[in-house]
């Protein structure tokens, strides 16, 4: 197991025991914050931002820089060569010669996977519209095990915008990763996570997940965490026009809810008014927590990735912990994904970046086979398209694949909302 030179663009790209990796060396950083500058010295982070942020930009830098290497920093996208109309590919390109690591956030749906394609360094995605955010579910998951003493297992309510919030997207796998119960609890039914993260959960994780209605008047289910996310308007668009505004959630709300006073409270931040700042002097409010948490989990994951942390580690760090447990069976073993290009046809999502950045990104699909079950999803988004929709059978092959298959948006799942 080694994570020296990888990518990680999905939360779905490290395994339970990379993750218990990166937080055995993150606890390390995070008791001696300042004591590591002789680690990454000589390294570069590039910092690659199409999209604004705060914590995820400044936490890179500041976990680089705390690893005693260097950042170069585009803060604002519209500042680069993207504005003189060059491609995506052709920056990862260009910054892969100027930087040892890159993190890139972007709104295109699959930018992430299309720059560690083309990069000849490790990228990290710090979030690419509304489709994944790994490095947060990675601050998310320790979180709960600094919170509750683990991770495997959890009972975790996620609320709010679940259909264009890409952290609920990643924590929704992450914690199937580790056997968590994980229960839907959108603001508004048109705020469902979308067909392919429910799809991946059940495909790749073997995990059907619970739901909640927070509007239907019965209490939440008992969960160790309620996840709070924002309504991400940015990204709305004909079907989600007329989602409200969540109503504002304070202490009344909790109560109403049947909240339990030792339920974890959790917000990758920022708010929008959606969560009342009287809850912040709660012991369970552990937001800012979260987002201090950001600097050590991100060392962690840079320092293992760059091959920095690795001789320390075998030395003994983190030893006090018990070993990881195997993964379960169900996940991801008897998966089977073959990648296959398919110029005839392309992905069923209209905001991914295959069909945003024309002929530099080759149309790319990833066939997954789970006994008898096929799929097919986009390389670059994870949109999927239904083999049974495609007119071919269950067992095909890629070889066997119509060279001219017309794609049509999966029908989005309706979810049955289930009261405890
Ligand atoms: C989130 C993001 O950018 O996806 N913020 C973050 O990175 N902590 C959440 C959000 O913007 O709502």
């Amino acid at each position: 197991m080694t994570l020296k030179g990888r990518s990680i663009v999905s939360i779905g790209d490290l395994s339970r025991a990379e993750i218990e990796l990166i937080f055995r060396c993150a606890e390390r950083f995070a008791a001696q914050p300042r004591g590591q500058t002789h680690l990454g010295r000589g390294f570069q982070l590039a910092t690659l931002f199409f999209e604004p942020s705060t914590r995820t930009r400044l936490s890179f830098e500041s976990a680089m820089n705390r690893l005693g290497g260097a950042v170069l920093t585009v803060a604002d996208g519209a500042q680069s060569s993207a504005s003189k109309g060059e491609t995506l590919a052709d920056t990862a390109r260009i910054v892969s010669a100027y930087a040892d690591l890159i993190v890139l956030r972007h709104p295109t749906e699959g930018s992430a996977r299309v720059v560690a394609d083309a990069a000849t360094v490790p990228v990290i995605n710090g979030g690419d519209g509304a489709h994944e955010h790994p490095t947060q579910t990675l601050c998310d998951l320790y979180t709960l095990g600094q919170e509750c003493g683990k991770v495997e297992g959890l009972t975790v309510t996620l609320y709010g915008d679940l259909k264009y919030g890409r952290t609920v997207h990643s924590l929704a796998y992450g914690l199937a990763l580790f056997g968590g119960r994980i229960i839907f609890a959108p603001a508004d039914p048109a705020l469902a996570p979308p067909a392919y993260v429910l799809e991946q959960l059940r495909t790749v994780y073997g995990v059907e997940p619970e739901w909640w209605d927070p509007n239907s008047g019965t209490p939440m289910p008992t969960a160790d965490a309620l996840y709070l996310t924002r309504v991400q308007k940015e990204r709305f668009t004909g079907s989600t026009a007329g989602a409200r505004d969540y109503p504002r959630i304070d202490l009344a709300t909790l109560q109403r809810w049947g909240v339990a006073d030792s339920t974890i409270l959790m917000h990758p931040l920022p708010r929008a008014g959606e969560l009342d700042p009287n809850l912040d002097q709660e012991t369970r409010s552990a937001y800012f927590r979260q987002a201090a948490y950001g600097v050590p989990v991100r060392m962690a994951a840079m320092a293992l990735i760059l091959g920095i942390a690795e001789e320390e580690w075998a030395s003994g760090w983190g030893a006090r912990r018990s070993p990881v447990p195997a993964t379960p069976a169900t996940v991801g073993s008897t998966q089977q994904a073959i990648e296959f290009a398919n110029p005839d046809t392309c992905c069923p999502n209209p905001r991914c970046i295959s069909n945003r950045e024309g002929e530099s990104v080759t149309q790319q699909f990833v066939l997954m086979r789970l006994g008898l079950i096929s799929k097919v999803r986009c390389h670059y988004c994870d949109a999927i398209v239904r083999s049974d929709e495609l007119g071919v059978p269950a067992d095909y092959t890629a070889a066997q694949l119509p060279q001219s298959i017309s794609l049509q948006e999966s029908a989005l799942y309706q979810p049955a909302i289930l009261a405890d």
